[in-house]
């Protein structure tokens, strides 16, 4: 296959990773994109690049050759690899989302960002702050493309809150509650899922991440200091609490080692605090997803879930106006999603600094979780310097 970057392009700085080939800011080519990792957020991926016209998905790497067989087929896609490495060296990719395991998600994406590749990779970073470190630190020196795949936070009811946050309508946000909250979806069991050593931890790594992201999103990126935690296991080490999330081909019956649920406080530089609870298994009707924002001159709510044949999703936002008690509903744009985290990476890409992409935001998640689970063990607050 012919590489849509000319070979040899290489203008003072623009080529920090020594590859030889020119970065998509200066060519405005067509990209060239590989995916690595065949599982349902491999085939999120997957689905949106072969959707964009501006990119090529000339390659697919991944252990299942039916899922090989079978998405190559339905995308025409050429390039199918059950060994990433060779992917990475043959194929000239501009692109490529990291959709393993998440033991896999730190060594996989320092290597694509030395052969020179940008790297949109999925939550969460890594099973810890140190293996996510190497990343940033991987995407510094190659002056690449480091962006990890926050989804939920392209929600059109995220997206209206956070509006209305800028507006200022909410004035200072000094505490706010988020959860999400499964009555029974522990994925994977048996599988990487649930080991500790692969996944680095089990609904607060999982479904808790999403949730810290967007908080601290919505909060205007507060500098969290210190963070207390508890986890708890009482439905995994039973065998209960299993559901249909996360079932992967490859079931290696692996012990139970992570937590089905986790809360935590977290207490931020400038006086504000943050409440966070998760759960994998729950006695609670049903499934329930939320952050609330309490600021000086009004609060919000985002909040989805309930009986699957009667789900609710709502955002209101409370304040007065001219001194009378007020309710707003502010309009849901539309739920961006996956597809919108991938043409945010592909904006980066197609218009980044080298430096300026680097996963920050995404350590720092890292770091707090580590926090959150040094916590848990130790039985008090943890102080952490991001
Ligand atoms: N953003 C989201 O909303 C979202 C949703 C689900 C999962 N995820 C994350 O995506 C990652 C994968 O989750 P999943 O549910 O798709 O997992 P999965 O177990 O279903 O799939 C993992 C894939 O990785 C492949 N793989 C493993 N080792 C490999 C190797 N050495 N070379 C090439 N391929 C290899 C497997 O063959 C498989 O295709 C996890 O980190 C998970 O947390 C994110």
């Amino acid at each position: 296959m012919t590489a849509t970057n000319p070979a040899g392009a290489d203008p003072a700085g623009a080529d920090p990773a020594g590859t030889g080939r020119a970065t998509d800011s200066q060519t405005g080519s067509v990209l060239r994109a590989g995916v690595i990792g065949l599982g349902w957020a491999g085939q999120q991926r997957i689905d949106a690049y072969a959707a964009d016209p501006a990119v090529e998905l000339v390659a697919i790497s991944g252990k299942e050759q039916h899922l090989l067989d079978q998405l190559g087929d339905q995308h025409d896609v050429a390039g199918r690899y059950p060994d990433y490495t060779t992917m990475l060296t043959e194929e000239q990719l501009d692109v490529v989302s990291i959709a393993t395991p998440t033991f896999l998600h730190a060594p996989m994406t320092v290597q694509a960002l030395e052969a020179g590749v940008n790297v949109l990779c999925e939550k969460p970073m890594a099973e810890t702050g140190e293996a996510a470190a190497t990343m940033v630190e991987a995407a510094h020196r190659t002056g690449k493309v480091l962006d990890i795949a926050f989804n939920h936070r392209q929600r059109g009811d995220i997206t209206s809150l956070r509006e209305v946050v800028e507006s200022g309508v909410l004035g200072e946000i000094y505490y706010a509650k988020t959860g999400w909250l499964r009555r029974k979806g522990i994925p994977g069991m048996g599988t990487w899922f649930t080991s500790a050593a692969s996944a680095g931890g089990g609904a607060l790594m999982d479904i808790g991440v999403h949730m810290l992201d967007m908080s601290l999103h919505l909060m205007g990126e507060p500098k969290v200091t210190a963070v207390s935690a508890s986890t708890h296991a009482q439905f995994g080490p039973r065998g209960r609490g299993g559901s249909g999330f996360g079932v992967s081909s490859v079931v290696e019956d692996m012990p139970f080692e992570v937590e089905d649920l986790a809360s935590a406080f977290l207490r931020m530089e400038d006086g504000g605090t943050l409440l966070l609870e998760t759960s994998w298994a729950q006695w609670i009707p049903y499934d329930q997803v939320y952050v609330t924002l309490y600021g000086s001159e009004g609060g919000a709510s985002v909040e989805w879930g309930g009986n699957p044949r009667d789900p609710y999703q709502r955002l209101n936002v409370w304040t007065e106006v001219q001194g009378m008690p007020a309710e707003l509903r502010p309009e849901v744009g539309e739920h961006g999603k996956h597809a919108a985290a991938v043409a945010n990476f592909l904006e980066k890409v197609r218009t980044g600094e080298p430096g300026q992409h680097v996963g920050l935001e995404a350590l720092r998640r890292a770091r707090i979780l580590d926090a959150c689970y040094a916590s848990a063990k130790q039985g008090a607050e943890v102080s952490i310097d991001l």
